[in-house]
């Protein structure tokens, strides 16, 4: 189905006030957004404008009880320039699980990729041409309705905007496995890209921060035992040449689009990859024994960020120095080829931005 989408050009671009040679991460953004709200049941009013501030009412729900949630993907351009977006289907659909979890409505998915493909055929310029620096695009959802009292909100806003990002850590990072604060646990919201969850971590991250740590490395909310995530990344184990990583199973965690992709990578590179429980014990044991090879985490923004150094109560493991990490080396630099559109697209996962939407 065609939606009417009306687009207001911005009159005049910022793009030339920005320094693509040195782009911090999340502090530029593209002269557009896409909005659009929902009430009576349905989304109306899709719009593309120039990008700027929302005007919201001080009992907009969102800011009170929570109903908000983002996702992030990434536009790069491919050999012949054209702007490519990483596996956005796999956002619209964790977009549309998180938003059934909380309790709000579903974005429909040919809505979606007409806007994001209007956005960014309008935005093209501002997908970055210097190595390792992408669109980083960001999609979410909030409850709009003015009302004071806990109960299901009727009316929500969902937009669009972009911001070209350099890498997220410059150097593998050192990460901080809590046994005192969790994120998640089985019944809860852990599985969707809720803002609440982030808002959970802001205190233990600023702590692990101010003691020389990148993020935290979450344990399971039950026993405090079973590896979970890391901040905005999910975690990979490699011992004795197999590649381990949580399950979903439990609903604790991010599916994460970059750990499907590795894991895909992985098995189609011939390693033997498993997804399943893997505690901080045998983390440990593989550790004592020199078996643990590699750890990393994956993520949109982060990529495939390598640890180096691991805490657990009051000691710091180091892990083996990265340049050796043939396994997590090889998976990485087949992923990154795929996702600028330099290697062969076996998988299916880009979405070529066509150029004509502008004039449908
Ligand atoms: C909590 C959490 N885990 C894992 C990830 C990695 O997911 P993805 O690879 O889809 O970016 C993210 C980032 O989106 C995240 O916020």
């Amino acid at each position: 189905m065609a939606y009417k989408i009306s687009v207001q050009k911005i009159e005049k671009s910022h793009i030339g006030e920005v320094d693509f040679k040195n782009l911090p991460f999340g502090k530029n953004f593209a002269d557009h957004i896409f909005i659009a709200d929902y009430s009576d049941g349905e989304w109306r009013d899709c719009r593309i404008v120039p990008f700027g501030d929302f005007t919201l009412h001080p009992a907009t729900s969102a800011l009170h009880y929570g109903q908000a949630l983002f996702e992030g993907m990434k536009a790069e351009r491919d050999a012949e320039g054209n702007p490519i977006i990483f596996r956005p289907e796999k956002n619209i659909k964790r977009l549309n699980v998180s938003a059934e979890r909380m309790a709000m409505p579903t974005f429909p998915e040919d809505l979606f990729f007409e806007a994001l493909d209007k956005l960014l055929t309008l935005d093209h310029d501002w997908v970055p041409k210097e190595p390792n620096s992408s669109l980083y695009i960001r999609p979410y959802m909030f409850a709009t309705e003015k009302y004071v009292g806990i109960k299901v909100a009727e009316n929500y806003r969902f937009a669009i905007f972009s911001s070209p990002v350099g890498a997220y850590y410059s150097q593998p990072v050192k990460v901080y496995v809590h046994d005192q604060y969790v994120r998640a646990f089985p019944g809860g919201v852990g599985y969707a890209k809720a803002a609440g969850n982030y808002g959970a971590c802001m205190l233990p991250m600023r702590d692990v921060r101010k003691l020389g740590y990148d993020q935290n490395l979450w344990l399971d909310g039950i026993q405090h035992k079973y590896l979970q995530e890391i901040g905005t990344m999910n975690v990979f184990a490699i011992i004795d040449g197999v590649i381990i990583t949580p399950s979903l199973d439990a609903g604790t965690i991010l599916d994460g689009v970059t750990r499907d992709s590795i894991i895909r990578i992985a098995q189609d590179e011939g390693y033997v990859v498993q997804e399943r429980d893997i505690s901080i014990d045998e983390i440990l044991h593989a550790h004592s024994k020199g078996t643990l090879e590699d750890m990393f985490g994956t993520g949109t923004a982060a990529t495939i960020a390598p640890i180096r150094t691991f805490y657990y109560k009051g000691k710091d493991y180091e892990l083996p120095p990265v340049e050796g990490r043939e396994i997590s080396n090889k998976l990485k630099e087949r992923y990154f080829a795929i996702h600028s559109g330099k290697a062969e697209d076996v998988f299916g996962w880009i979405h070529t931005v066509p150029v004509n939407v502008l004039q449908n």
